[in-house]
C-alpha cells in the first residue's frame, strides 16, 4: 500500500527588508510638537523611527526588500507567479505598487496586485498567497508589507506623529509537502463599523484631491488612540488564540511571537494573554515605530538573519489595524 501523500502547503523560503536611512528620534520630535522622550517611551516604547525623504516612492523600499528576499530564497524574479503587497501608502492611487515592483524586479511571469488592510496587510497577503499555493493555482509567491506612513502623517498632531515610521519587508512563499511544516494556519477578520476610529479620507472618492475645499488635515491619519488601543489589545489576543487553535497548537508550542509593532503596551498585553515568557517575544518597535503592514515582515527578516529562529521553530504572527482589520498565522519555519 502506498502512503497517502501530504497535501501541498506553503513555506517561507526567503525574507528581506529595507528601511530609509534617515532616522527621526524622540529628541527631534520634542522640537516639533509638545511632547517628551519620557512620554513617548512610556506610552509607546518607541525611541526612533526611519523616515523616507519627501517624494521617495514606496516601490523603492518594496523592491529592495523583495530583491533581498529573492536572493535569500535563491530564486530569480522570473520564477515568481504572483506578487502581493499589503499597503495603504502606494506610489500612486493606481496602478498598484505591486505592478511597479513587478516591472522593477523583471518578474515577467507574475501577476501582481495590492491589498489594503492597513496594519494587517502582510498577514492578509500571506493568507492569500498560502491559499493559492495550497489550491495549486500558483507556485512561487512574493508577499510584501510596505508602508510610508509618514506620507500621511499630520506633523502637528502629537497624538499620532510620534507613532509612525516607514519601511518594507518581504517573504518568498514556495510549495512544500504539508508534513507539519510551512504555514500551519491563517486567520483574518474585519469590522468596518469601527472604521471611523482610524482612517485617512483625503484622496479617496469621498474627498478627492482635486477638491481644493478639503482641508489638508483630511489627507492625514485620524486616530482615536484610546479606542484603537482597547480594541487592539482584545482583538490581537483573540486572533492569536484563533491561529493557534486552527493549527492544533497551544501557546506552549510557540517558539517566537511576532506581533504587529504598534505600541509596547499592546505587545505586552498580547504575550501576557498567551502566558508566554517575555524571551519568546520579538520587539523592535523601539527602533522602527509603527510601520503598519511592514512591521511583521521586517521583524521576521531580522529574527531569521540574526539566527534567533531555526528550521522547525513555530512562529506565531498577529496584527491589528485600521478598518478595523486583524490577522494571525502560525508558521513552522
Ligand atoms: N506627547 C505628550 N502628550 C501626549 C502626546 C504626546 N505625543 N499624545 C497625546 N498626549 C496627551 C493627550 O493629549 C492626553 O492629555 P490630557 O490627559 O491632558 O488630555 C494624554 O497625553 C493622554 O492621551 P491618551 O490618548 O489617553 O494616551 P494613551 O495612553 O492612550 O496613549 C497612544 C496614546 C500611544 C496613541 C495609544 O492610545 C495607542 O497606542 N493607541 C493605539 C495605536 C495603534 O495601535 N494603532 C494601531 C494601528 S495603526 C494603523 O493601522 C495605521
Amino acid at each position: 500500500m502506498t502512503a497517502k501523500p501530504f497535501p501541498i502547503v506553503s513555506r517561507i523560503a526567503g525574507t528581506g527588508h529595507a528601511v530609509p536611512e534617515k532616522i527621526l528620534t524622540n529628541a527631534d520630535l520634542e522640537k516639533m510638537v509638545e511632547t517628551s522622550d519620557e512620554w513617548i517611551t512610556t506610552r509607546t516604547g518607541i525611541k526612533t523611527r526611519h523616515i523616507a525623504e519627501p517624494n521617495q516612492p514606496l516601490s523603492d523600499f518594496a523592491t529592495e526588500a523583495a530583491e533581498k528576499a529573492l536572493k535569500d530564497a535563491g530564486m530569480s524574479a522570473k520564477e515568481l507567479d504572483l506578487i502581493i503587497i499589503g499597503t495603504v501608502t502606494g506610489d500612486m492611487k493606481f496602478p498598484a505598487t505591486a505592478n511597479i515592483v513587478q516591472a522593477r524586479l523583471g518578474a515577467t511571469r507574475a501577476a501582481s496586485f495590492d491589498i489594503q488592510a492597513a496594519c494587517s496587510g502582510f498577514l492578509y497577503a500571506l493568507e492569500m498567497g498560502d491559499s493559492l499555493i495550497r489550491g495549486g493555482r500558483v507556485k512561487n509567491v512574493l508577499v510584501i508589507g510596505a508602508e510610508i506612513l509618514t506620507s500621511m502623517t499630520n506633523w502637528n498632531d502629537r497624538g499620532t506623529c510620534v507613532l509612525f515610521g516607514d519601511g518594507a519587508g518581504a517573504a518568498v512563499l514556495v510549495p512544500t509537502e504539508g508534513n507539519g511544516s510551512g504555514v500551519l494556519s491563517t486567520y483574518t477578520g474585519s469590522n468596518g463599523k469601527l472604521a471611523h476610529l482610524l482612517y485617512c479620507a483625503g484622496g479617496g472618492s469621498s474627498a478627492p484631491g482635486m477638491n481644493r475645499d478639503i482641508p489638508s488635515e483630511e489627507f492625514t491619519i485620524h486616530m482615536a488612540g484610546n479606542e484603537v488601543f482597547k480594541h487592539a489589545v482584545k482583538t490581537m489576543g483573540d486572533a492569536a488564540i484563533e491561529a493557534l487553535e486552527r493549527a492544533g497548537l497551544d501557546s506552549g508550542d510557540i517558539d517566537l511571537l511576532i506581533t504587529h509593532q504598534a505600541n509596547i503596551r499592546i505587545i505586552d498585553a498580547t504575550w501576557k494573554r498567551l502566558k508566554l515568557p517575555r524571551e519568546k517575544v520579538y520587539i523592535n518597535v523601539d527602533r522602527f515605530g509603527n510601520t503598519s503592514s511592514a512591521s511583521i515582515p521586517i521583524a521576521l527578516d531580522e529574527v531569521r538573519k540574526q539566527g534567533l529562529v531555526k528550521s522547525g521553530d513555530v512562529v506565531l504572527f498577529v496584527a491589528f489595524g485600521g478598518g478595523f482589520t486583524w490577522g494571525s498565522a502560525a508558521v513552522r519555519l
